[in-house]
């Protein structure tokens, strides 16, 4: 598109994740958000009133897939109608960035890949916003270089609570049809995606699921545990609940024949290598990206990371100059397809 036009965008979904992406997209000067969306009317509504001022509202995403001035859409929605409405979005000429999880199964996640293939013409983005924050990327590029050696392990972890009230008030989360699952796929598939991002890619995963603290609550688990074969070799594991107690506790450590790091809740919690002169060399790479990424990101909400004013930066950057976005739905895929192996799995128990 030209350089000089604003990117139009529709936000479909205005419910808690959209005020994050409106907020994101008032503070990019080559961004307008001209629509929002919502199925349930008065969402719709205050979302517009409240938070893209000028924009118009519906409760049909079918509308927004018709107007000539919608360029892009923002998927907000619950993970069962993320395949339907990015088909649909891509099928009718518009870019696409849609949240975590890309899909809600692993047939819809095919069915999704296969349209944004079929529109290479379009940008088709998944929101995986950790990525963009300097210490997964530095550690990333880190273990890619064989800094650490030959990676040997990956561990992760996140601990939570979402209590009763959380799965009561929206009746797609907690179940199979709306969530496609619940922790892994949802509270820390952020932590999940970096453990393997991080590691360089993995291939194979069995798992172990429970609903531990949330019987007749919800039929899908609030605590995992999976096992993951990396691409490069190396073993990982990943834990997660959130049945535990109110906290966001994450970590996740990578151990290679030369040292290992371990991040704690985002941040560097330890470095270790054999060589005391390469720890520090690596130490230094690490503090310059921290340096260079503190100027780059402002506080972002609570755990959900200053990344998604990165992400859609990065989105309608995308769309404006048609470069390849850093998150595609097939980047975004690799970690979704092995949530999907570790449910089947799971279930095979
Ligand atoms: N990246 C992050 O850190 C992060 C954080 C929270 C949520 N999320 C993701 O964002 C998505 C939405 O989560 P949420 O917590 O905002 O959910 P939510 O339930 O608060 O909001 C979803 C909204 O989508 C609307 N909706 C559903 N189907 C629709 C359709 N066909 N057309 C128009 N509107 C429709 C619902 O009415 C609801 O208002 C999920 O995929 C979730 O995993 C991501």
């Amino acid at each position: 598109m030209p350089s000089a036009k604003k990117v139009r965008v529709a936000v479909i979904g205005c419910g808690v994740i959209s005020e994050l992406h409106l907020r994101c997209y008032a503070h990019n000067p080559a961004a307008e958000v001209v629509a929002v969306c919502d199925l349930i009317p008065e969402r719709a509504r205050r979302a517009a009133e409240e938070r893209a001022p000028g924009a118009r509202w519906t409760t049909k995403a079918a509308e927004i897939f018709a107007a000539p001035d919608v360029d892009a859409v923002s998927i907000c929605t619950d993970h069962a109608s993320h395949c339907r409405l990015a088909c649909a979005a891509l099928a009718a000429g518009k870019h696409v960035l849609c949240e975590k999880s890309l899909a809600r199964t692993a047939a819809d996640l095919k069915r999704m890949l296969a349209a944004a293939e079929a529109h290479p013409e379009l940008v088709a983005a998944g929101v995986f916003q950790h990525r963009f924050e300097p210490l997964p990327r530095a550690l990333r590029d880190l273990v890619a270089e064989g800094a650490f050696g030959r990676l040997l392990a990956a561990t992760g972890s996140l601990w939570t609570l979402r209590d009763d009230r959380y799965f009561e008030k929206d009746a797609w989360r907690g179940t199979i049809r709306g969530e496609g699952g619940s922790v892994l796929i949802n509270q820390s598939i952020h932590y999940f995606d970096l453990l393997i991002w991080i590691a360089g890619g993995a291939d194979a995963a069995r798992a172990f699921s429970a609903n531990l603290g949330h019987e007749g609550v919800i039929e899908t688990e609030d605590t995992v545990s999976v096992a993951l074969r990396m691409r490069n070799g190396a073993l990982g594991s990943f834990t997660a609940t959130s049945a535990g107690v109110r906290q966001w506790k994450s970590s996740l450590s990578f151990q290679g024949t030369a040292g290992g790091v371990e991040m704690r809740d985002e941040k560097l919690f330890s470095l270790v290598l054999a060589d005391k002169a390469a720890e520090k060399r690596v130490r230094a790479r690490i503090d310059k990206a921290l340096a260079a990424g503190a100027k780059l990101f402002p506080k972002g909400k609570d755990y959900y990371g200053p990344g998604h004013q990165a992400q859609i930066d990065d989105f309608v950057r995308a769309v404006k100059t048609g470069h390849r976005p850093y998150v595609t739905f097939a980047d975004a895929a690799e970690s979704d397809a092995m949530v999907f192996a570790a449910y089947a799995s799971a279930a095979r128990r």
